[in-house]
């Protein structure tokens, strides 16, 4: 009787070490959202510059074969734009997966649909402008739901960006200049 009950509590002492250690492990298996988002950043990041420096730059303004513009749909030979290009991938994404989603904003947007929304989308685009070369990482809670929210910054890296963005009819800012943060990718993770 009496050894029945020890390894009664011996097994149950033990069960309760081993819920602690699996809830542990679960955890630590667990990615750090920081390290998904700036991997996500990353690739996103690449993609555009590629897209940039290997397709619109070579075909130039006035592109012989296909012209980038932002008005592609209603040209024979248009290509979008790299902001574009950005959001239909973005878009895309929303639709294969709720693991996370991502989208070009900007406190200066030429499309309000990448203005800024929540809070944190607020905070992190204006503390990247205020905060030059640094990102936001933040966390906030939307429906319900607690997110991980980073935000990198988008900077003015050449004078296509400046001058197309201060030209633009739909622009409300006209006075970007080389250097200046534009605005940011905002990438949000379910916790
Ligand atoms: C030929 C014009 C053009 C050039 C060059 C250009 N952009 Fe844009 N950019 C746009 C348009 C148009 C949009 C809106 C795209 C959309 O519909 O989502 C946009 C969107 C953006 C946004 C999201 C906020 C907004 O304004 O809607 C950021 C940030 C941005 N561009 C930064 C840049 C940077 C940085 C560069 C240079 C590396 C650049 N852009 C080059 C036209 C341009």
């Amino acid at each position: 009787m009496k050894v029945t009950k020890l390894w009664g509590s011996l097994v149950l002492a033990g069960s309760v070490v081993l819920t602690a250690g699996c809830g542990g492990e679960e955890k630590a298996a667990g990615i750090d959202p920081k390290i998904m988002a700036d991997s996500l950043f990353a690739v996103m990041a690449s993609d555009r510059a590629n897209y940039t420096k290997l397709i619109i730059k070579r075909l130039g303004a006035q592109g012989k074969f296909i012209k980038p513009d932002e008005h592609w749909e209603d040209l024979e030979n248009g290509a979008p734009l790299p902001a574009q290009m950005f959001r239909f991938g973005a878009e895309a994404v929303a639709e294969r997966t709720d693991a996370f989603t991502y989208s070009l904003q900007s406190l200066w947007p030429i499309n309000k649909q990448n203005a800024p929304v929540t809070e944190a989308e607020k905070a992190g685009l204006q503390y990247i402008v205020d905060n030059p070369g640094k990102n936001y990482y933040g966390e906030e809670e939307l429906g319900g739901v607690k997110y991980y929210t980073a935000v990198y910054p988008d900077v003015a890296v050449a004078t296509p960006c400046v001058d197309c963005h201060n030209e633009h009819k739909d622009s409300p800012r006209t006075d970007f200049k080389i250097g200046d943060t534009m605005g940011g990718v905002v990438v949000r993770i379910p916790m």
